[in-house]
């Protein structure tokens, strides 16, 4: 149900990964006396929902997360959307910046590689799609599928495409589809790599814990890992690494 209370203190959490929910579910328990709301772009047909309030949709750019943090009274915002979700991490700077609203950047560390590891770091999707011919001929592509139509050109490889929602065109045009979503076992990323025949992987450095099986998998197999470095942040904007402390960062200014 939705406060109206204006004096009750209101969170925005721009969301769409685990974190953003687990911070929603600890701020609930913590501190239950917030408003709470996450914010979805709506990309996955079936999201899974967070505890507390749920907006969905684009804001309308910087100035229309402006406008909503205004007209909401929003005291506090945790940008704890995914770390290739470049644009709305510089919408949610400027737009707090502009209604000085305190933001907090709610980001997973990267991936660092183990002994045995054999990875090759792109700087995009195109980069990796560049690369991707000189590492191996069956791609597991682990990098969702709104970033095929960078790898529909190669038509000389065959590709595993993994994704919540299936994907749509332009895409590789020798592809399977595994219709999933995290977390995965390393187990079922073994048997993949196996049946398939998988002899490269292309993932994002996505950092979660989650989705980290893939790359033991690829490790113990002595299959390359093609890994696509991060975006640009936000210059000057205070980072948690985890859910914890994005709480303990919330209850020292509403707590
Ligand atoms: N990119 C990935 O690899 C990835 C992976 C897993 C989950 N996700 C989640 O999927 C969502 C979209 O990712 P993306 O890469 O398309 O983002 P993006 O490129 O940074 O954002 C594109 C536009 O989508 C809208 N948007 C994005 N996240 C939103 C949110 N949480 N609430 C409301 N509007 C949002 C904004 O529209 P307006 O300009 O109209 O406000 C934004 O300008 C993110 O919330 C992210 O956490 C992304």
């Amino acid at each position: 149900m939705a406060s109206t209370d204006t004096a009750v203190p209101h969170v925005l959490v721009l969301g769409g990964t685990s974190e953003a929910r687990d911070l929603a579910a600890r701020l609930a328990e913590s501190m239950p006396w917030l408003r709470v709301t996450t914010s979805l772009a709506g990309r996955v047909a079936r999201p899974r929902l967070p505890v507390g309030e749920v907006r969905v949709g684009g804001f309308g750019g910087p100035e229309g997360m402006a406008r909503w943090l205004r007209e909401q009274r929003v005291a506090a915002l945790i940008d704890a959307t995914h770390p290739f979700a470049g644009t709305i991490s510089f919408s949610a700077a400027e737009a707090a910046a502009a209604v000085h609203v305190p933001l907090l950047a709610l980001r997973r560390p990267g991936w660092v590689p183990s002994d045995g590891d054999r990875w090759t770091h792109a700087d995009s999707l195109d980069d990796a799609a560049r690369l991707l011919p000189g590492l191996g001929e069956r791609v597991f592509l682990t990098t969702g599928r709104m970033g095929l139509a960078s790898f529909a050109h190669l038509d000389a490889l065959w590709f595993l495409v993994r994704s919540v929602d299936p994907p749509e065109p332009p895409h590789p045009p020798r592809m399977e589809t595994v219709l999933d979503r995290g977390p995965f076992t390393l187990d079922g990323e073994r048997e993949l790599i196996r049946r398939h025949r998988v002899d490269v992987v292309v993932t994002k450095d996505s950092g979660a814990a989650a989705t980290a099986p893939k790359l033991t998998a690829a490790r113990e197999a002595g299959v390359p890992v093609l890994v696509v470095r991060r975006p640009a942040t936000p210059d000057g904007v205070p980072v948690a690494p985890d859910p914890g402390s994005a709480l303990e960062w919330v209850r020292e200014r509403l707590g």
